[in-house]
């Protein structure tokens, strides 16, 4: 019997040693196929095969900050060896390209952006299916993650104001907003920026924000007198804490760890504020994308992606939007530690187009966004 075992052992190492010569060096070491040899007793190391990863590059889909894409490609890279090659777009624009691209995607993987999106991608039946076995690292898997493990959440962020403070040592009557209807005061007219939500999450996360604490009919009705206050509507959702940096307005509606950035990296005179009576948040998403031909290298991404060693790089590359699993410290706790609404991602995103072309066609259209 021993001497079955040891043959067989002899075999599977064999065989394993064969199929890890294919597979870049860094995945190699990181498939526990050697130690798991002694289970060829029971299932020949054939059977192990899909743990060989073949695929040389992964086309990400980014929609966080420029710079976290950046640094997630290369640190990615440096643990597989595998080539990353991605494309920065804002939520809304992602979700078109994808759409457009259903029958040849180019993309494997989308990382990031709010889920809103990913429940509309779902919708339609453009995801694909993954249930990864670093589920079981989130936080909060009925909120976190889809119910047919089409998506998945990866940080979690709150929706916020960035007043510049110059313009109000300028402005010694104004103060800071510190509830959605301050942003209709007089003094802010003209003076409140945005993203447009056609391009991006961060916007159409405010928009159902205002909807679900008021409802319908007051949403809309406010949406329309808040639009009516901005200075104009950017593409991307952190674009307008720039622009309120410099001085082109003097509020910015904008995901707080965004704020967090401008003030502590780029030295901007900027304060964050929050509505009190409530307030939105995200969480950005993940998902594989249908008919991705690098699926074995997303997989490998996503389950990076959702265990310590991912999601604890966010602050290293100034992104401050809190981990959605267990065992990673939040940079920023309290960004979390605001009056946040019970924000329904899934009415959310099952509405969001349309909302979207409700707002676009009767409130602002998407023309001429700043960028
Ligand atoms: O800048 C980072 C970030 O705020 C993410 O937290 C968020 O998911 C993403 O931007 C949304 O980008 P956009 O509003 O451009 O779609």
């Amino acid at each position: 019997m021993l001497k079955k075992v040891s043959l067989l052992l002899i075999v599977a190492l064999l065989a394993v040693t064969a199929l890890a010569a294919c597979k870049p060096a860094a995945v190699a070491t990181e498939a526990p196929v050697a130690t798991e040899a002694p289970v060829a007793t029971e299932a020949p190391a054939a059977t192990e095969a899909p743990l060989v990863i073949t695929d040389t590059e992964l086309n990400v889909l980014c929609t966080p900050q420029e710079e976290w894409c950046q640094g997630m490609k290369q640190e990615f890279e440096a643990l597989y060896g595998i080539t990353v090659n991605y494309v920065r777009m804002s939520s809304g624009e992602a979700l078109a390209r994808i759409e457009a691209e259903k029958d040849a995607p180019t993309f494997d993987l989308w990382w990031g952006g709010p889920i809103d999106s990913f429940v509309s991608a779902k919708a339609k039946g453009l995801l694909e299916t993954y249930e990864s076995p670093n589920f079981v690292n989130l936080r909060d898997p009925e909120l976190m993650k889809d119910v047919d493990n089409q998506w998945v959440g990866v940080y979690v962020g709150s929706l916020g104001f960035a007043t510049n403070t110059d313009w109000l040592a300028a402005h010694p009557d104004a103060k800071a907003p510190t509830s959605w209807d301050d942003l209709l005061k007089p003094e802010f007219t003209g003076q409140v920026m945005v993203a447009h939500p056609s391009s991006s999450g961060t916007s159409y996360t405010a928009l159902a924000t205002i909807i679900q604490i008021r409802g319908e009919e007051a949403g809309w009705e406010y949406i329309k007198q808040y639009a009516g206050q901005m200075a104009s509507f950017t593409k991307s959702g952190a674009a307008p804490a720039k622009f309120v940096c410099q001085g082109e307005a003097a509020v910015a509606i904008v995901f707080s760890h965004d704020t967090v950035n401008e003030i502590e990296n780029n030295q901007c005179p900027l304060e964050l504020s929050f509505p009190a009576e409530g307030t939105g948040y995200e969480i950005g998403g993940m998902a594989i994308l249908k008919g991705a031909k690098n699926i074995q290298a997303a997989q490998l991404w996503y389950d990076w992606a959702i265990s310590p060693e991912g999601q604890s790089l966010g602050p290293i590359y100034h992104a401050y939007q809190a981990p959605t699993i267990n065992g990673v410290e939040l940079s920023h706790p309290e960004l979390l530690d605001v009056n946040l609404i019970d924000y329904d991602f899934i009415w959310a995103g099952e509405n969001k187009t349309a909302f979207v072309d409700k707002f676009t066609n009767e409130i602002a259209n998407a023309e001429n966004l700043k960028q």
